[in-house]
């Protein structure tokens, strides 16, 4: 598949998105948040679900955990604009309430899709949810965050699950900061040898 095929292809699912009524989620929404980021990004992001300012604005990661996010990243090396960024959901559950399994399920139809298109060699699950979701979508056991966060998973050749911590977290608890940060440096390592073809 060409470039501008992968781009047209997640053009149109993302008009889709925007369409999309497969959970009761359409009728509290009011901006679908797709994702964005680059169409031949190495690395995926991918969180729970959009929050109140992420509902507003239709972008993923703008509000005080997206904030966080974005320093952190650009501290450790990694530029926001190299990695593609989405969530599990793409519409936000009411009063930030965790997400369902069944919206989940629903929703996979999207993550699926800009999964194959973008191939990235390196996912990145934000969080307990994202990650639990990832490790069962590739036949991994399913392990604590607490155990998997900042590890590197093989899921075939030269592709990796690195989980990392929800944002929120350190939003919540300062003390967790220096864990993402590690982790987030050790992400820019392998960012930067996999475009560098190692
Ligand atoms: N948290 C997420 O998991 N995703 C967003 O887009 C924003 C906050």
């Amino acid at each position: 598949m060409n470039m501008e095929s992968s781009e047209e292809t997640l053009r149109k699912l993302s008009l889709e998105a925007e369409q999309c009524r497969r959970c009761p989620l359409w009728t509290t929404r009011r901006r679908v948040v797709f994702g964005e980021g680059p169409v031949n990004s190495v690395a995926m992001m991918i969180g729970e679900a959009p929050g109140r300012e992420e509902d507003l604005t239709g972008r993923p990661f703008v509000g005080k955990s997206g904030r966080l996010l974005t320093e952190m990243m650009e501290s450790a090396g990694i530029s926001r604009s190299e990695v593609y960024i989405t969530s599990l959901l793409k519409c936000r559950p009411p009063n930030n309430r965790n997400p369902m399994a069944s919206e989940i399920k629903m929703c996979a139809y999207f993550l699926d899709e800009q999964l194959r298109v973008i191939n990235p060699s390196i996912i990145l699950p934000l969080g307990k949810f994202a990650s639990e979701n990832m490790f069962l979508k590739f036949g991994l056991s399913l392990m604590p965050i607490s155990r998997a966060h900042g590890k590197p998973f093989e899921i075939s050749r030269g592709k990796v699950i690195i989980p990392l911590y929800h944002p929120a977290v350190v939003a919540y608890n300062p003390n967790m900061r220096g864990v993402l940060e590690k982790d987030l440096l050790f992400v820019s390592k392998i960012i930067k040898d996999k475009k560098a073809g190692l």
